[in-house]
């Protein structure tokens, strides 16, 4: 029987490429969105894998909904936590809204999607977690106080959780992308683009979705089986932890 992969936020930028390097890897898909239901439309058109909508900041809607996707392809094997969102501004400007927002979609969506898959997991006697963080929790950015101090907390969930499913062979690693070609990274200003950022990444360019697909599908595989509570980083030389 083919291992069951949920990806969050899996129907576009990061999260697409993951769900497809998955699919093509030989695992069944599940891709969780949450508001733009043209482009998970378009998405399940193309690609073939199952799409299902919930918002991960709200545990309730996290545990129906994986009830929904464990009904239609099978127990969740492997959980890709990929689904964030930014709200960037300078804390002097960042409201209390800005900062919520995305501590519980980046943050405690990790809580409420993993709660769910980690009895299972257990009983099993397999799991994988794979939680995409960021460059920007591990060194901080300037505009990004929330996302920072969330994707920070990622890679200490990572750690916590890798010692307590040890022992149950489920392996719990982060990913630690750099300023990877997405529409989130397009919408940096320009200036800021070209002029703060992209002069600081040593390969001279942005990384590309699927450079971290391929990160996630080895982590996933039962080659990546004695690493856990790690941290690939995959930044283009921009930052060494
Ligand atoms: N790196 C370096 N300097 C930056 C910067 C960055 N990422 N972002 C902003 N700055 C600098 C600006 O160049 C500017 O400096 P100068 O005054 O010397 O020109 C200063 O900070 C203030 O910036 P703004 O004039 O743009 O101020 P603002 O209040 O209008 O906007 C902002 C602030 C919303 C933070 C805007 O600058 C911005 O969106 N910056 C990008 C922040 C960023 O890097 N976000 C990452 C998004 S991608 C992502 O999060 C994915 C991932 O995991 C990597």
């Amino acid at each position: 029987m083919t291992r069951v992969a949920l990806v969050s936020g899996g129907t576009r930028g990061i999260g697409a490429a993951i769900s497809v390097g998955l699919k093509a890897a030989g695992y069944t898909v599940a891709a969780n969105y949450a508001g733009n239901d043209e482009r998970a439309r378009a998405f399940q058109e193309e690609t073939g894998i199952a799409v299902f909508k919930w918002d991960v900041s709200s545990y309730e809607a996290c545990v129906e909904g994986i009830a929904k996707v464990e009904a239609a392809v099978g127990p969740v094997d492997i959980l890709v936590n990929n689904a964030g969102i930014t709200r960037d501004a300078m804390f002097h400007k960042m409201t209390p809204q800005q900062w919520n927002e995305v501590i519980s979609t980046n943050l405690t969506g990790l809580f409420n999607m993993t709660h769910p898959v980690w009895g299972g997991m257990r009983d099993r006697g397999f799991g994988r977690i794979i939680s995409i963080s960021s460059i920007n929790g591990q060194k901080g950015q300037m505009g990004q106080a929330n996302y920072s101090a969330a994707k920070a907390g990622d890679i200490g969930f990572t750690k916590a959780l890798a010692q307590e499913g040890a022992a149950k062979n489920i392996t719990v690693n982060a990913i630690c992308p750099g300023y990877i070609a997405t529409e989130m990274v397009m919408a940096v200003p320009e200036k800021v683009m070209n002029e703060r950022i992209l002069p600081q990444i040593p390969v001279g360019r942005l990384g590309q979705p699927e450079e971290i697909a391929r990160c996630v599908v080895f982590l996933a595989s039962d080659d990546a089986g004695f690493i856990t509570g790690s941290t690939i980083t995959a930044n283009g030389g921009q930052y060494f932890m």
